[in-house]
């Protein structure tokens, strides 16, 4: 397959993603699409989905189909929310208001992580749309707690606590690209940076990112002198001391709707709605984290089947397809967070890209519910799905 350079030439996912690996320095590129150790969750979070094989109705009215979706009483566009992912200034100055603004447009939250390279202000200010902030939990409780101040300040609907990193995964493709947060110049990374001019002026032009939100952290933590990737460096600032009674303080102090993202199983769900979250997100972290879990959408049956409709559940990783968001929903959850398939999009184009990847997820899982006989998302159930033999 001929690998595109632009981006009307990108018709997939799989098609952005070929752009932003064309478009962007092999260390940049490889931090974003990269997971942890031998990055078996990695590649078993997108197999997941090749496991399942729709059993289509014909003969059924699917001339108007309806993706529009609701989350705390308010409409969706689609039943899709953009993930929390750092660092997106290296790929694209825009990437993450792109995004932002991109999710605005399909009427969709976007997630801003405590790792972005953007501020927490920037983008209430200038994205508009529903916008949720998610923190990861600091040893530094005071920053901590003023960056949720920050958020609610700033009017964030909900805060997203992420829950699958007491500490930081080991991503080898960062080390061996040496890619390191704050980044460590290398004469092969200096060469790598020379082959994709366009990348490099837009970085020199806008300055080189820094994790905006974490600032002042950064100020306060001994620089490491083998810095070897982002967990190395901010990832030593988690608190693995975290807990069920810290994590009912944060519920108990945090007035808007509480989102814990990281779960994978279905005692851990249960004991999650008794806490009082809103809503919860089954994820390993897009298999960046602990290598071997279990894909996402193997554990959502049993956190689905736990929660029992208390609240809402959803789900990430490996989702490339608007067919995966079918089989999501069809498997129990009430929506996907789109990590990789918007951030391709993005870190490529910034925020033309991240409009193209909403695109194609929207086109894609219309025509899924079409050729399934299904005019709407409720419709999408496990008896439209059964095992594949393939
Ligand atoms: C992430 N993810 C993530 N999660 C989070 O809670 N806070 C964060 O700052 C980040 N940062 C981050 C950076 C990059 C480059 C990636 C790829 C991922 C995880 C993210 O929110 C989501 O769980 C996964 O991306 C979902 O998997 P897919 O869709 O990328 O396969």
């Amino acid at each position: 397959m001929k690998s595109p350079h632009h981006l009307e030439g990108c018709y997939t996912i799989g098609d952005l993603r070929h752009l932003a690996r064309n478009r962007l320095p092999r260390a940049i590129f490889e931090f974003f699409d990269g997971g942890a150790e031998d990055e078996i969750t990695l590649r078993a979070n997108a197999a997941a989905f090749d496991r399942w094989a729709w059993c289509p109705h014909v003969l059924r009215d699917v001339s108007q189909v309806d993706l529009g979706s609701e989350l705390f009483g308010l409409p969706l566009g689609l039943p899709m929310a953009i993930a929390p992912t750092g660092a997106g200034g290296f790929g694209h100055p825009d990437a993450e208001l792109g995004l932002a603004r991109a999710a605005a447009k399909h009427r969709i939250p976007y997630s801003l992580s405590s790792s972005a390279t953007t501020r927490i202000e920037t983008i209430a200010e200038q994205a508009g749309g529903r916008l949720w902030f998610q923190a990861y939990v600091l040893k530094d409780q005071a920053h901590f707690w003023r960056l949720i101040d920050r958020a609610r300040v700033c009017g964030y609907e909900a805060l997203i606590i992420t829950v699958d990193l007491p500490v930081g995964g080991k991503r080898y493709r960062d080390f061996h690209n040496h890619f390191s947060i704050p980044f460590r110049m290398t004469a092969r990374n200096l060469w790598d940076f020379l082959k994709h001019p366009a990348w490099l002026l837009r970085i020199l032009k806008n300055g080189m990112p820094v994790m905006e939100n974490l600032r002042e952290m950064a100020k306060t933590s001994r620089p490491l002198a083998m810095a070897n990737e982002i967990a190395s460096t901010v990832g030593k600032g988690y608190d693995a001391a975290f807990d069920w009674d810290r994590l009912k303080e944060v519920r108990d102090r945090w007035p808007g709707r509480l989102i814990v993202k990281g779960v994978s199983r279905g005692d851990d769900a249960h004991r999650l709605v008794q806490v009082g979250c809103d809503a919860m997100v089954v994820s390993n972290h897009g298999g960046r984290q602990l290598d071997g879990a279990r894909a996402s959408l193997m554990a959502l049956p049993e956190v689905v089947q736990s929660v029992a409709g208390r609240v809402p559940v959803w789900m990430d990783g490996g989702v490339r397809r608007g067919g995966d968001v079918g089989k999501a929903l069809a498997l129990g959850a009430q929506g996907v967070l789109l990590g990789r398939a918007t951030l391709y999009g993005a870190i490529a184009a910034g925020e033309s890209g991240a409009n193209r990847a909403l695109d194609i997820l929207r086109e894609e899982l219309q025509r899924t519910l079409q050729l399934c006989g299904a005019a709407q998302l409720k419709e999408l159930n496990a008896e439209l799905l059964m095992p594949s033999d393939r």
